[in-house]
Formats: structure tokens, C-alpha cells, sequence
């Protein structure tokens, strides 16, 4: 692949065009190596993408806030008929989880190896336990865990639960700034 279609970023990940498009990527935002962004895809401030993710923004686009993690070979990927992949601030998408076309809002949570279908959202502070299948269109209502497969309503999440989730996700923040030290 020539060069210019391939440009390394923030701590050794990859940003590639789609029809010209490419992603934009806050300065203090870490893309571990084997990540590799494609197109319209926009991630901010203090967000970390670890390794081997991939972030497809080309038939539609993706865009992940402030804080935000997504883990080690997750797939983001966005619907052509119309479903972007949107993602709030201080989100935590777990590791190998598959996000396609879905809207998380902030402080939502996608447990490990889970996945999500085109149209369905996750209200904040909501939570798709490890290992779901969230089927196309479906709602985790605010402070809601939803499990299995395909994941079903299983209770409210208490406050320790919610200040547990909040934690997840700024210990993130923390690695990822040490990640970006280390290796920019
Ligand atoms: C959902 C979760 C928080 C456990 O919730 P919990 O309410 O404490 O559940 P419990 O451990 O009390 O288990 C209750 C029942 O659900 C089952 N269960 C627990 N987690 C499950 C899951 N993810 N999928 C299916 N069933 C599950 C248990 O086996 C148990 O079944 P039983 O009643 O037949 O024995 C946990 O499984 C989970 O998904 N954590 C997320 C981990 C993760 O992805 N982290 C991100 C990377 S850092």
C-alpha cells in the first residue's frame, strides 16, 4: 500500500482514507499499535482504541467522545442503511466486542466478546452484559444490565454498580496516558 493512503498516530495505530475521507483523532487520544481507523470516523479527547481494534467509518460514520475505550480487537463498524456507530463520553466497550451500527450514550457499557446490531442503542449508564447479542433496534434503557443471547432485561444497576462502571473507565483513561508516554 502507497504511504499516503496510511499514516501512523498517537502511539502507533493507523488512520486510512475513505473517499478522501479520514479520520480525525484528538492529540492526547491513544491508538495502540494494530489499530487501523478508516474514514469518516472522529474520536476525542483522552479516548483509547487497543490493539488490533478496527474502526470502519465508510458506508456511514462513527464517533466516539471524550474518554471512551474500546478494547483489544473490538470491530466498529456502521450500517449503509442509515445507522451510524455513535459513541458518548466515558463509554467502556470490552475486548473482541462487535459494536455495528448502535448508539451508546455516555457512561454506557459492552461487557467482553458481546455484540451489537444495527439501530440498537444503549441509554446511559446502561449496560450489555459479556458475551450478549443485542438484536437489531433493540433499547438497554438508562441504568439497565441486559444479558444473553440475545439479551433480555435482567435488572437495574444499583448506585455502587453505576460509580463501579465509572471507575472502569477512568482507570482507562489513566493506561492509556501511560501507553502514550511511553510509546509517541
Ligand atoms: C453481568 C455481570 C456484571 C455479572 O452480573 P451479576 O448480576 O453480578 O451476575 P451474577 O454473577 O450474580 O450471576 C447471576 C447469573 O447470571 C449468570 N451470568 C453472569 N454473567 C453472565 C453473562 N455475562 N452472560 C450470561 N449469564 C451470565 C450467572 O452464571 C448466574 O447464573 P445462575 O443464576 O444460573 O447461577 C458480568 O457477567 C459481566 O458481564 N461483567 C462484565 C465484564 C466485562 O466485560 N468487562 C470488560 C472488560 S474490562
Amino acid at each position: 500500500m502507497k504511504e499516503k493512503f496510511e499514516k501512523t498516530v498517537n502511539g502507533g495505530g493507523k488512520i486510512y482514507p475513505y473517499k478522501g475521507v479520514w479520520p480525525e483523532i484528538a492529540e492526547d487520544a491513544f491508538i495502540a499499535p494494530g489499530a487501523r481507523i478508516i474514514g469518516d470516523v472522529k474520536i476525542g479527547n483522552q479516548s483509547s482504541i487497543w490493539f488490533n481494534c478496527v474502526l470502519r467509518g465508510d458506508v456511514g460514520k462513527i464517533r466516539i467522545g471524550e474518554r471512551s475505550n474500546v478494547q483489544d480487537g473490538s470491530v466498529l463498524h456502521v450500517d449503509s442503511g442509515g445507522n451510524d456507530t455513535i459513541i458518548g463520553n466515558d463509554v467502556l466497550i470490552g475486548h473482541m466486542a462487535m459494536v455495528h451500527g448502535t448508539t451508546i450514550e455516555d457512561e454506557g457499557f459492552v461487557g467482553f466478546s458481546a455484540m451489537t446490531m444495527d439501530g440498537s442503542l444503549i441509554k446511559k449508564n446502561g449496560m450489555l452484559a459479556a458475551g450478549s447479542l443485542l438484536s437489531p433496534g433493540k433499547t438497554v434503557g438508562e441504568g439497565e444490565m441486559w444479558m444473553g443471547r440475545p439479551a433480555k432485561f435482567v435488572r437495574e444497576l444499583g448506585e455502587s454498580e453505576f460509580r463501579a462502571l465509572s471507575k472502569g473507565a477512568a482507570k482507562y483513561v489513566r493506561t492509556a496516558i501511560d501507553y502514550l508516554d511511553e510509546y509517541k
